[in-house]
């Protein structure tokens, strides 16, 4: 059995079982950022379970495409080591949302595999949750299974979660047992190998798993069951392994000739075909290759294929040519795949060419490092040297190393990864590379003064010290005594001008130079400056006011958290510029609207309070003794300054602040995200910035009020109205009720031909409704255009009488090049795209020509 009669068999018991078909949904998740990938087919319905949403129908079943590289399920390190792990593959599945629950889930899932893929019963195994007496019976009750082949397993084996967050139950899952020629023992034991496969998972849906573990039950029990095509394929087409079925036999033929072997059997062609499916699928929704999240997902894989082909000694970018075979072989099942073609192969040469030209210099370092371990394991420091200066990612030199049955320091890769980045910040904020040695340190007068009169002590261009500055060069100014704020304690250095005899040097950044040394980055204008000359100096003191309201406002941030969430909120670092500030720090989970609403009542209730500010300076230990907040790590000399603002807030600071609480005038949280494992970030905006958000906010709620004719305060309910209905259009849409539309049957050379012309419509609708025009015709062609403002999609169908005659397959080709769109099918049922909608107008009339033609 094919794998594509596989997807239409298995969609076509559960459709007679009144499962409502559904698309595939992206690989990205919509709206659901705790997810990398969608990795299951359950995703898209999350919100169906947890109640949030009503689904269109209680029962669906899809064939949903996912992808399981990093994150919760990531089988990316698997991939050509076992004979079943993707980084792509397709779910089969049904579901119901709140309506049947275990029995009729596992009644349903043995007759599919029983009678109508006619599996001998004696090669079936299953296994349910420990604790799951309920399930246990049933299979051994209804089903009438011996109980030495229902296997009890644990928590990890039996209880299916999506993510760390999310909808999750205990399931039930079916093994096929490939016979005792095959090694491998039970699920669930040490010696698990290839002899029983787990073919199908029944999930019982039953808790909604929060950030902090709990589990609060759904509002109603549901199911959720998942089977990858592939290995359901692999049983059916008596094959071990996966990538022996039909569909990854004729990638791997297309690999094998784009890298040029004749290895049939080479384990690096399976990686490709694999890696080429995930990526091109993951470009083809929309991702792109880049430096963090699922971009760098797509990366990996990308480079990881690359790598694999080198292996087999293919030096050019052979992705991208492969891209025709593949949607050959999924086009059909997926149209936005073919659509997609030329976008993947571009991305895929690029990124390929990219990597390409280090890729051979960094396997040769490799080569050398691999030759000189003796302990088995790769030194983090070397996986870290590639990845910096080669591009090759962790896994990816981990693929290589266990290829040698060698293992990498990951935990010593992360530890080089993250001094870098130290390095790279301090080198950024302290290391100018000017050479400062035997200049005194600046004395800064800015605490108190934003002018003052000085001289200039030394100047520097191009990188070196200099005696002059000529009128338009860039250079660094050092003064004798500064109100410039040098860059520090996360508060931004001042801008500002410093005004010399015939021009002025304007001041566009302010940093330390090493050595407490003062240095006023920027350019000259209209004089030439020399050292030992005068200067006045003058802060841009708008600008430094916002910064000094966004510094006294990070205090009292820190202090309303830890009133707030509790003292094991700890300073993990922070920006204050002029216009917004950014605060990190310590704590396991997001805060909830609730909690930000409180922070931010308390940081305004203390505004209000009007505290004056107290800065002192006093012995290091004595400040910390009387309780002033210090930065862990931080390196704080003897005398300290301290900052209190009455009993709200005292820390240990060197920055400039308000005179008074009420100084602030406002202060707004605009959000928060996760910087890190345990680390949160707020951002907040006080002082002006915060008045001009208010006041952007406000402009934007009259408009939208205005928009949608309704008082702000009736926003919701409107919003809410449309939302509704725009569900229900989008119902109407999936289910092909939209009855707008036009239809006529036109008659060609005594063939009847039904014309359609619709809105936007789902494939599965359309395919529905040629059944129903070919049942209602007896005898005859269907033709179904419908047209959204970008694209075209256009179905055709033949009854059984007229396949040989008139195969939709060759009318679906011959009408692509007018919407310069491509297409595929069977005699009986093509579709095709495009996205020349102008071409869609005539497309019934060139139906009518095609079939006279033929009729001749
Ligand atoms: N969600 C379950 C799984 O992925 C069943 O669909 O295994």
């Amino acid at each position: 059995m094919k794998t594509a009669e596989i997807r239409r068999r298995f969609q076509a018991y559960f459709e007679a079982h009144d499962h409502r078909a559904l698309p595939s949904a992206s690989l990205v998740p919509a709206g659901d950022s705790t997810l990398l990938f969608t990795n299951a087919g359950m995703v898209p319905f999350k919100d169906y379970f947890l109640g949030v949403e009503k689904p269109p129908h209680p029962r669906a079943v899809t064939c949903q495409r996912c992808v399981r590289a990093g994150g919760k399920h990531n089988d990316l390190d698997n991939v050509g080591y076992t004979a079943r792990h993707h980084t792509f593959f397709e779910m089969l599945g049904n579901f119901s949302f709140g309506d049947y629950f275990k029995e009729t889930a596992i009644e349903h899932a043995w007759r599919l595999l029983t009678e109508d893929f006619g599996l001998p019963e004696e090669r079936l195994w299953v296994s349910v949750y420990e604790q799951d007496d309920e399930a246990a019976d049933l299979w051994r009750t209804n089903i009438g299974l011996p109980p030495d082949r229902i296997l009890r397993l644990g928590r990890k084996d039996n209880f299916w979660q999506m993510g760390d967050t999310g909808p999750c139950g205990p399931c039930s899952e079916i093994y096929y047992d490939h016979g005792p020629e095959v090694e491998g023992g039970l699920p669930g034991t040490p010696e698990e190998g290839d002899r029983y496969i787990e073919i199908w998972n029944l999930v019982f849906m039953q808790f909604n798993r929060e950030a902090d573990g709990t589990e609060t039950p759904l509002p109603r029990p549901s199911v959720d069951t998942g089977m990858g095509i592939e290995r359901i394929a692999a049983v059916l087409q008596g094959v071990q392994s996966n990538y022996d079925i039909d569909l990854f036999r004729n990638l791997i033929a297309a690999a094998a000739k784009a890298v040029g072997t004749k290895d049939l059997n080479a384990q690096s062609l399976r990686v490709i075909a694999d890696h080429l499916r995930s990526t091109a699928f993951i470009i083809a929704d929309g991702v792109t290759p880049d430096n963090e999240g699922r971009g760098y997902v797509l990366r990996r894989i990308i480079r990881r294929a690359v790598r694999h082909g080198y292996q087999l000694g293919c030096r050019e970018a052979f992705l991208p040519e492969l891209v025709p075979a593949l949607v050959a072989e999924m086009g059909e099942a997926y149209p936005e795949l073919a659509e997609a073609a030329p976008r993947i192969e571009e991305t895929l040469k690029r990124e390929s060419d990219r990597f390409g030209e280090t890729l051979s210099n960094g396997l040769q370092l490799l080569q050398g490092e691999l030759e000189k371990v003796s302990d088995g394991v790769l030194p983090g420091e070397v996986a870290f040297r590639l990845y910096d200066t080669y591009g090759f990612p962790a896994d990816l030199t981990a693929d290589i190393a266990r290829e040698h049955d060698l293992t990498v320091d990951l935990a010593g890769f992360d530890q080089a990864m993250a001094a870098q980045q130290k390095r790279a910040r301090e080198a950024q904020r302290f290391n100018t590379g000017l050479p400062v040695t035997g200049l005194a340190p600046s004395e800064f007068v800015g605490y108190d003064d934003l002018t003052g009169e000085s001289d200039i002590t030394a100047l520097f261009a191009d990188d070196a010290p200099c005696e002059t500055l000529k009128a338009g060069q860039r250079g660094v100014v050092v003064l004798a005594r500064t109100p410039f704020y040098a860059e520090s304690g996360g508060q931004v250095g001042d801008h500002g001008r410093l005004i010399v005899e015939g021009g002025e040097f304007r001041v566009e950044d302010t940093r330390y130079l090493g050595n407490r040394v003062i240095g006023h980055f920027g350019q000259l204008q209209g004089a030439k400056i020399k050292v030992g000359q005068p200067c006045r100096a003058e802060v841009d003191a708008e600008r430094r006011r916002d910064c000094v309201a966004h510094h006294s406002a990070t205090h009292l941030l820190h202090a309303a958290l830890k009133n707030i969430l509790g003292d094991s909120v700890q300073q993990k670092g922070s920006l204050v510029e002029a216009s917004r500030l950014r605060f990190d720090f310590s704590h396991p989970e997001p805060l909830s609207d609730g909690q930000m609403q409180e922070v931010s009542a308390w940081v305004n209730r203390v505004i209000r309070e009007n505290h004056a500010a107290r800065v002192k300076v006093m012995p290091l230990e004595k400040a910390k003794a009387a309780g002033a907040e210090a930065l862990f790590g931080e390196k704080y000399s003897d005398q300290a300054r301290t900052v209190k603002f009455g009993p709200a807030s005292f820390e240990l600071c060197g920055g400039t602040h308000v005179g008074r609480t009420g100084d602030l005038g406002a202060f707004v949280l605009t959000g928060q995200s996760a910087v890190a494992a345990g680390v949160r970030r707020v951002e907040a905006l006080a002082g002006a910035a915060a008045e001009r958000h208010i006041a952007g906010q406000q402009a934007c709620l009259q408009q939208l009020g205005a928009q949608l004719n309704a008082n702000p305060d009736e926003l919701g309910d409107k919003i809410e109205r449309l939302l509704g209905e725009r569900r229900e259009l989008k119902k109407k849409i999936a289910e092909g009720s939209d009855d707008s539309g036009t239809s006529e049957v036109r008659e060609v050379a005594g063939v009847k031909l039904a014309c359609l012309q619709l809105g936007p419509a789902e494939a599965p609708a359309l395919r529905k409704r040629v059944d129903d025009w070919k049942r209602q015709l007896g005898s005859g062609l269907v033709l179904i255009v419908s047209l959204s403002d970008e694209k075209v999609l256009v179905m055709a169908g033949a009854t059984d009488d007229l396949v040989k005659r008139f195969p939709a397959s060759e009318l679906i080709d011959a009408l692509m090049p007018m919407i310069e769109g491509r297409g595929g099918g069977r005699a009986s049922l093509a579709q095709g795209s495009g996205r020349a909608v102008a071409g869609a107008a005539g497309l019934a009339d060139a139906a009518c020509d095609w079939l006279a033609k033929r009729a001749d």
